[in-house]
């Protein structure tokens, strides 16, 4: 995977930016508010088809381009995949329909129209940032999201089920809503008729999206319990918890019980965990939402799915987003990122493209050189930093050096 041209217009600060990228590392210097960031929020926008901080799309159009005929951004990339293949073409365009109006987006893949479903996965990437501890802090919201951008990029069917997840869901809340209204009963035949079609394809889709990300957690469990021991001198156990809004059937209801509690040294597995199946799940699924019936009608809302999952981050068992320090939550939120680097790297048989947006400066000896280690052998890695010093001019010497100033980039001068 390898990022050979960048093109912007009206992209937040850059009115139009054109730029070749040659060689494995790329380093960006500029002062704040020059577009360091706004840079690499292009690129993750390529590969994942959401703004990194935006509330609405329409935050990343440049304010100038309101003087435009018709206001629009256009971020668009040449993307070399393999030496076999055509070099890739991305392009997404975001323009105003009327004045006011919404903007509207249209995605190209190589000159022809596609949905964003296509265009995730084409072009792998994964985004450090300085807040990236928010993974850890933060709300579960936060982790969800993580899991479903960085599940996005591996797997079609996981982005398929997760938005036939969304859409089943908003049509059955619909129907709760109208049940409450109506003061229905939950054990009368006729409601749980109404309700039975969209349980059932809830259930199948939401099992899909939970079953993909207990694995996917156990797999970066794996690779972050060893990036964290060497982050923390071997002091620290890192272990990650998936947590579902019920019980998989993968433990006992008193398992699950003391799991959700945070109560749990040990779980004993009813059945083999890496072989958790959505047909698997999906009884359980169905068995909740049968006796919650009354509740979910109460509420007008559907209670139970993957839209209430957590992920627990622990360090030598204990959750580290009640008792971690500042430091430890870095760390961890660092490990967890690396492993991604890994876990997407082993799905899909290439490395993802690497955006750093000034993380050095956040980040101790030891952390930055784990961080530089993990660059090694990724085909790409676009870092920024305010300053040059963070990096070794041996770094330096391997780098296309490019400074960034008020939205214009410009190659460093020797
Ligand atoms: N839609 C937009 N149109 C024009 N300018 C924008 C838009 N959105 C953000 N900006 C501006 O872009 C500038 C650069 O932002 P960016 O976050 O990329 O800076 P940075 O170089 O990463 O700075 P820092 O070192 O502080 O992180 C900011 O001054 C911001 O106000
Ligand atoms: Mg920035």
């Amino acid at each position: 995977m390898y990022l050979s041209h960048l093109s912007l217009t009206h992209f937040r600060n850059y009115q139009k930016l054109e730029i070749d990228f040659s060689g494995p590392l790329t380093l960006f210097q500029g002062e704040n508010a020059q577009g360091k960031t706004n840079l690499l929020e292009a690129i993750y926008y390529l590969a994942t088809s959401k703004p990194v901080h935006a509330q609405t799309e329409r935050e990343i159009v440049d304010w100038l381009a309101e003087d435009e005929p018709i206001p629009f951004a256009r971020v668009a990339a040449t993307v070399l995949t393999d030496a076999s293949r055509r070099p890739l073409e991305l392009e997404i365009v975001l323009s105003q329909r009327g004045e006011g109006g919404a903007f509207q987006k249209q995605i190209k893949i190589n000159g022809s129209n596609k949905r964003s479903l296509d265009l995730v996965g084409q072009m792998r990437a994964v985004l450090f940032l300085p807040e990236d501890i928010k993974l850890v802090d933060g709300s579960p919201g936060e982790r969800r999201r993580y899991l479903d951008i960085a599940l996005c990029q591996i797997s079609r069917e996981y982005t398929r089920s997760l938005s036939q997840f969304q859409k089943v869901m908003t049509h059955r809340n619909g129907l709760l809503k109208t049940l409450r209204e109506q003061n229905a009963r939950p054990n009368d035949a006729n409601v749980a008729g109404q309700l039975a079609f969209w349980d059932e394809q809830l259930t199948a889709h939401g099992s899909a999206v939970m079953a993909r990300r207990h694995q996917f957690v156990q797999q970066l469990e794996q690779c972050a319990h060893q990036r964290h021991l060497e982050l923390s001198d071997e002091r620290e156990q890192l272990a990650l918890q998936y947590l579902p809004s019920f019980n998989l059937g993968n433990m006992s209801d008193a398992d699950y019980a003391r799991l959700k509690e945070n109560r749990l040294d040990r779980i004993e597995p009813v059945q083999d965990n890496n072989g958790l199946t959505a047909e698997q799940l999906q009884p359980h699924f169905m068995a909740k939402l049968a006796s919650r019936r009354g509740r979910e009608i109460a509420a007008g809302n559907t209670l139970y799915g993957p839209h209430r999952d957590d992920l627990r981050f622990l360090a030598n068992g204990r959750d580290l987003r009640t008792y971690g320090s500042r430091g430890q939550q870095r760390t961890a939120a660092l490990s967890l990122k690396l492993a991604e680097v890994q876990a997407m790297t082993v799905a899909t048989g290439a490395a993802p493209l690497l955006l750093l947006d000034d993380v050095m400066s956040e980040l101790d000896a030891v952390r930055r050189s784990t961080l530089l280690t993990a660059l090694e052998g990724v085909p790409q890695a676009l870092l920024t930093t305010t300053d040059w010093d963070d990096f070794t001019p041996e770094f330096r010497a391997r780098a296309q050096l490019f400074t960034v100033a008020k939205g214009a980039i410009l190659p460093l001068s020797a």
